[in-house]
């Protein structure tokens, strides 16, 4: 599991943002309600923290996972703009895909998806059931961005995209920005039941969009937060990016093999990154069996904390924290950061079982269906 501290965090005050119009807009949406902020004290007192909440993303949208709230907002600055694309389109390791394709429909207009070739048939079928056309690349999830990016200038379709590239950055910024309502709803969450905002923050990266907007949102707070990143060992372009001669966005080495899939992003956003290289204070990788472990823990819960449907992307926030625990050569980070009785730790689900048989196998029971 390696780790490594930020050299090029930048510790002085950030600019405010103001994005209450995500909220503003979100909550003209039929079916949009914030989705549940649990605490899980049995987990906290075990662990010896202050306290650890979760923000479960499976509901969100009845899409199981968080990207909705990033694709209807760009679909809507998209229109707002003017354009009136006939088709969209992206590459996707399935969230973000079936996302798109539900963001597209409720304006009446066609997704094409591209998938990597590893990409499971549950994934595919729940993309396709939000009456996008799936276009299987044989290679990596970046390969198919790829594709995706040369075959839609060929056919003229608009690439609505959750990464971003050289020439193709104002639609992830504003997927970015979507993502915000995520951490504001958790502020008013907290701030209803009298309880004070997190001062330690893990969230999982694949391409870096969602921790980019996590990263904006803290650090723009005012308040003190420790950030974390976590990503796969074999899919760690963040930590790789950091590692880099001058902290340069830098493709991961791994083997872009792993069970996280919606984290399995061999190169960072470009728009995300250069807040990411000041914002976040660590990056942590983990392995496959740290997110098995996480997602049984959430399963099979410390009383009196209940349980939570995490699939492997989802549980990777929580399999960060875990192992800050149980890996001897990481405890030491526990000082630093510090965790601790005065801890307050936010961690997101980013997902529910959207690989059904992948979560029986890991998990050992069948998920409930959602
Ligand atoms: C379940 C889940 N969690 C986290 C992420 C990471 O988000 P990002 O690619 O914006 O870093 C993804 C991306 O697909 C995902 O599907």
């Amino acid at each position: 599991m390696p780790f490594q501290l930020n050299p090029y965090r930048d510790a002085s005050r950030w600019d405010l943002r103001d994005m209450l119009e995500v909220r503003a807009f979100l909550r003209t949406l039929p079916g949009y309600a914030p989705t549940p902020l649990h605490e899980l004290t049995g987990l906290s007192r075990a662990l010896g923290l202050g306290s650890l909440y979760i923000k479960d993303e499976s509901a969100r949208f009845g899409l199981e996972a968080f990207k909705g709230v990033g694709a209807v907002w760009a679909m809507s600055r998209l229109f707002a703009s003017g354009a009136r694309p006939k088709m969209v389109s992206s590459a996707t390791d399935g969230n973000w895909g079936r996302s798109l394709a539900w963001a597209a429909g409720r304006l009446g207009i066609s997704a094409v998806i591209y998938v990597p070739s590893h990409t499971v048939p549950a994934r595919i079928e729940a993309i396709e059931r939000e009456g996008a056309t799936v276009r299987r690349v044989q290679g990596t999830y970046d390969d198919a961005v790829r594709q995706c990016a040369h075959d839609s200038a060929s056919e003229g379709w608009q690439p609505v995209s959750d990464t971003s590239y050289e020439g193709y950055t104002e639609i992830p910024s504003w997927v970015m920005d979507g993502y915000d309502a995520i951490f504001q709803e958790a502020d008013e969450q907290l701030h209803v039941r009298g309880l004070p905002a997190p001062n330690v923050v893990l969230i999982q990266g694949g391409c870096g969009g969602l921790l980019g907007a996590a990263t904006r949102h803290f650090r723009s707070q005012g308040e003190p937060c420790y950030l974390v990143s976590v990503e796969p060992v074999e899919a760690d372009c963040l930590l790789a990016s950091c590692r880099a001669p001058g902290g340069a966005r830098t493709a991961s080495s791994g083997r872009l093999e792993t069970v996280m899939a919606g984290l399995n992003c061999g190169e960072v956003s470009l728009v995300a990154w250069p807040d990411i290289r000041r914002g976040v204070d660590l990056f942590l990788s983990i392995e496959d069996e740290d997110a098995a472990r996480a997602m049984r823990r959430l399963a099979r819960p410390t009383p009196p904390d209940p349980v939570i449907v995490a699939g492997e992307s989802g549980a990777a926030g929580l399999a960060g924290l875990l192992a800050l625990f149980h890996a001897p050569h990481l405890t030491h980070l526990r000082t630093q950061i510090p965790l601790g009785r005065g801890s307050r730790v936010m961690v997101l689900n980013t997902e529910g079982a959207t690989d059904p048989a992948g979560y029986e196998r890991l998990v050992g029971v069948r998920p409930p269906t959602p």
